[in-house]
C-alpha cells in the first residue's frame, strides 16, 4: 500500500485537482490518499498555513501531488522542497497533436528540462548592500557603499556536490530515455562567459559526471542561446540540465512552445521522495469557473504513477490524456475548445477505462 499526500493549492487550483484525484483514484490502486491541513483551511481551523500535523502528513507519505499556490500553501512547497530535499526538478516538454502550440511545426517536440532544484539564486540571501564589505560595493558600483545606497545584492550558490547530483540524475533520465530510442544527449546551459567561478563551475562539473557515463554525449550552451535555440530548433533536444533560477524560467518558455502551463507536468525529485505539481501558477483569473485546463495536473499525477512504481498505470493515464487531444472535442478554453474541466474529465475517465 503507498500512501500519497494531496495539497490542492489555492484559486482555481483545487477545481483542476478534485477531479483529477478522483481519475486517479478510480484506477482502483492500492494507494491511500491522505489531505493535510495547509493553506487558508488549516489557517481558520488551526491558526497556521502549515501546522505539524501537516509536516508529518507529508513525511508519511510516499509522495506529494501538490496543486499551485499563490501563497498561503507556500510553507508547505518549501517544505516540500528544501525540507525533503527534493533537488531535481524534471519537466517534460512533449508536444503531442491537439496542443495549441503558437509555433508552426511543433511536430516532435520531446525533451526534458531537469533543474537543480535548491540551489543557486534560490538559497535565499539577499540583503542591503551597506551590510557588505565597502570592497564589494565599489566593485559592484563603482561607488562607496553610502553614496550607492539604497542597493541590495542576493547571493547565488553552486556546490560541487549540488551540481554532481543533479547532474547524475539527468545522467540516469537520459539513459533510460535512450533505452526508448532516444540520442542520450544532455545539453547544459549556463552563463559561464559571464558567471566563470559559479556557472563555469556548474558547467564544468556537469561535463565531468556526464563524461564518466560513456553512452551520452554532453552539448553546452551559453544560457540566453539556449532560450533563442528552444524556440528556433525545439525537436534538437533530449534532456536540458539547468541551474535553478535558468530551470525555472526556461520551463515556462519550453511550456509555452507546446501550447501553455496548462500543459506542462513537473515532478521534483529528492532520492528517497517525490512530490508532483503543474509548474503554472494558481489562475485566480478564472478562478471559481470550472474551466482551468487539468492536463499539467493529471500529467503530474501520471509521473507520480511512474515513481510509485506503477508504470504502466501511469503511461495509461498519459495516454487518455492524450487521446482527449488527438480526439479534439472536449478541450477546455485555454486550448480553443468550450470544454469545462468537468467536461474534460469525463472524456480522460472514457478513454482511460475505454
Ligand atoms: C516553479 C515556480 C516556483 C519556483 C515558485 C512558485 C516559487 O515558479 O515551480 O517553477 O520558482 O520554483
Ligand atoms: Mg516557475
Amino acid at each position: 500500500m503507498k500512501r500519497v499526500a494531496i495539497i490542492e493549492g489555492e484559486d482555481a487550483s483545487p477545481e483542476a485537482m478534485r477531479p483529477s484525484v478522483e481519475i486517479f483514484a478510480s484506477l482502483g490502486l492500492p494507494i491511500e490518499f491522505v489531505w493535510p491541513p495547509v493553506g487558508l483551511p488549516a489557517q481558520e481551523q488551526l491558526g497556521t498555513t502549515f501546522p505539524e500535523e501537516a509536516r508529518q502528513a507529508i513525511d508519511n507519505s510516499d509522495a506529494t501531488l501538490f496543486g499551485a499556490t499563490s501563497g498561503p500553501s507556500a510553507r508547505a512547497l518549501f517544505h516540500l522542497r528544501w525540507g525533503r530535499k527534493t533537488y531535481a526538478n524534471v519537466r517534460p516538454v512533449h508536444w503531442v497533436p491537439g496542443f495549441r502550440s503558437p509555433l508552426a511545426r511543433p511536430e516532435g517536440i520531446d525533451f526534458v528540462i531537469v533543474r537543480e532544484n535548491m540551489e543557486d539564486a534560490y538559497v535565499g540571501i539577499e540583503g542591503d548592500l551597506a551590510a557588505l564589505p565597502q570592497e564589494f560595493t565599489w566593485r559592484a558600483t563603482g561607488r562607496a557603499a553610502a553614496e550607492a545606497a539604497p542597493g541590495r545584492y542576493a547571493i547565488k550558490v553552486i556546490t560541487e556536490a549540488g551540481t554532481r547530483r543533479v547532474t547524475e540524475f539527468a545522467c540516469r533520465l537520459a539513459e533510460r530515455r535512450q533505452n526508448d530510442g532516444y540520442p542520450g544527449k544532455v545539453t547544459v546551459g549556463t552563463k559561464h562567459n559571464m558567471l566563470f567561478l559559479s556557472d563555469g563551475f556548474f558547467r564544468q562539473i556537469a561535463e565531468a559526471v556526464i563524461a564518466e557515463h560513456a553512452n551520452l554525449t554532453f552539448q553546452s550552451f551559453i544560457i540566453d542561446d539556449l532560450a533563442r535555440r528552444l524556440i528556433s530548433d525545439p525537436q534538437s533536444f533530449d534532456v536540458i540540465l539547468l541551474p535553478n533560477l535558468y530551470g525555472d524560467i526556461l520551463s515556462d518558455e519550453a511550456a509555452a512552445l507546446i501550447g501553455g502551463l496548462g500543459l506542462a507536468p513537473s515532478g521534483c525529485y529528492a532520492d528517497d521522495y517525490a512530490y508532483f505539481e503543474s509548474a503554472g501558477g494558481s489562475a485566480p483569473d478564472i478562478a471559481g469557473q470550472n474551466i482551468i485546463n487539468p492536463t499539467a495536473t493529471l500529467l503530474s499525477a501520471a509521473m507520480m504513477l511512474e515513481y510509485l512504481g506503477f508504470e504502466p498505470e501511469g503511461k495509461r493515464l498519459t495516454q487518455a490524456v492524450e487521446s482527449v487531444y488527438r480526439e479534439g472535442d472536449h478541450l477546455t478554453p485555454d486550448q480553443g475548445g468550450t470544454a469545462t474541466t468537468t467536461e474534460f474529465c469525463q472524456a480522460v475517465h472514457r478513454f482511460l477505462h475505454a
